[in-house]
């Protein structure tokens, strides 16, 4: 199926103009993963400070890196996060990376962009278990944090809009191009394994892309989850509807996206199923009453591997240390907030 657009996509490029070749699949479901543009430098690198700073978190323990870790494929590989208190959380976490592309964030899409998110975890109970107030004087009394936010914004008084907007500004960075099926994508035919292009086939002639398509191969709709059956979990998360109130969107989420999908594992918003062959199985089935066999289900698998792009790399940020004023961490004994607001 791949070789059909292929072709079609070559005899176009051949019509246009007989000089120019290409082998480029202009005309795919998915495009090639783009970089971040109006990228405000300085904001991001503040951002990113924040971004790895534990001191966000009541217990001065848990930063944003906990559970979206930059190393892990910008997520925790744990079924359900875990958060202050050792508290396990009731949802999967998912990637940071590419986010920016997301049509909303969070699995519901309660929240409209990056810069409104961020706000969540900070004062989530189940999360860092800080609130506004307390983050905002903790980043405020860190002199060097004074003197950033000065430089970005052009006043010392740091406020939730001025942090949630630097961290949202970081996060717009973490883009990965590159990724071998891109590459191919773009015209380079060695990219991908003869099993991944099948594998690619089998994606679109099933169906898979009438709901992860695009540059983040999902993440811009909500679609229900166990069209053709329900799917068997204990978790209690209801979808959309907590959003809408609609019934319709009972057991709607958020599709999300398959770029970097090799790296974060487990899958589905309970982390119920551990590996990618079981969730290409699950999706099969429940979604487009597919039965894939073991040779289709590899095929698939290695289609989805390829979409692994560059991971974001720098160097490790220094954080300013803490002012004499700073709110000392509340440890794990002190104040038990209980209970995950989400
Ligand atoms: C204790 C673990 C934990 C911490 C700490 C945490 N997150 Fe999350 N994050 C999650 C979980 C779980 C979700 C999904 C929640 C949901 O959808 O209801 C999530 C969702 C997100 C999303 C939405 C992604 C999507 O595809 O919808 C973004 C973006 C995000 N977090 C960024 C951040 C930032 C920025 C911070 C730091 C300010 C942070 N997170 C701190 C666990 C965490
Ligand atoms: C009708 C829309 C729809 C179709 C068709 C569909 N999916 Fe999904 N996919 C979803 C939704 C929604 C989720 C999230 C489900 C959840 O966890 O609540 C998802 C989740 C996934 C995940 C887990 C990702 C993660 O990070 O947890 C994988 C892998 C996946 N789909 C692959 C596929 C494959 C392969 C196909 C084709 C066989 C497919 N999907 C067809 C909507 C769809």
């Amino acid at each position: 199926m791949g070789h059909l657009f292929k072709v079609a996509g070559s005899t176009l490029a051949l019509a246009a103009n007989l000089a120019i070749v290409s082998t480029s699949h202009a005309v795919e479901p998915i495009s090639p993963i783009t970089a971040p543009t109006n990228i405000h430098s300085e904001k991001a690198e503040l951002g990113k400070k924040l971004f790895f700073d534990p001191r966000l978190s009541r217990s001065g323990f848990i930063s944003c890196n906990s559970c979206h870790n930059l190393s892990m494929g910008g997520a925790d590989n744990l079924p359900t996060s875990i958060g202050d208190h050792w508290q396990q959380g009731p949802i999967n976490s998912p990637t940071v990376l590419n986010a920016s592309l997301n049509v909303a964030q969070f699995w519901d899409g309660r929240a409209a962009d990056l810069k409104e998110q961020a706000a969540g975890p900070i004062a989530n109970p189940g999360e860092m278990a800080s609130n506004h107030t307390l983050a905002v004087s903790t980043i405020a009394s860190i002199p060097g944090y004074r003197q950033a936010f000065n430089e970005v914004f052009g006043t010392e008084s740091v406020t939730i809009d001025t942090i949630t907007d630097a961290i949202a500004e970081f996060e717009k960075t973490l883009k990965t191009p590159n990724a071998p099926f891109d590459l191919w994508l773009k015209g380079n035919e060695q990219a991908l394994s003869q099993q991944a292009v099948e594998g690619y086939g089998l994606f679109k002639a099933s169906g898979c892309t009438a709901c992860h398509n695009g540059e983040a191969v999902g993440g811009s709709s909500f679609q229900k989850f166990g069209i053709l059956a329900p799917y068997a979990t204990d978790n209690p998360a209801e979808g959309r509807i907590a959003v809408t109130g609609n019934q319709a969107d009972r057991f709607s989420f958020k599709v999300p996206t398959l770029r970097n999908v090799e790296l974060t594992y487990p899958y589905f918003h309970d982390g119920g199923a551990a590996t990618l062959s079981e969730a290409v199985d699950i999706m099969g089935k429940l979604q487009l009453g597919r039965h894939f066999s073991e040779q289709e289900n590899a095929a698939i698998v290695a289609f989805l591997k390829s979409l692994t792009g560059d991971q974001p790399s720098f160097g490790l940020p220094a954080l300013p240390p803490s002012g004499p004023d700073t709110p000392r961490p509340k440890p794990f004994s002190q104040g038990a907030d209980t209970g995950m607001a989400h």
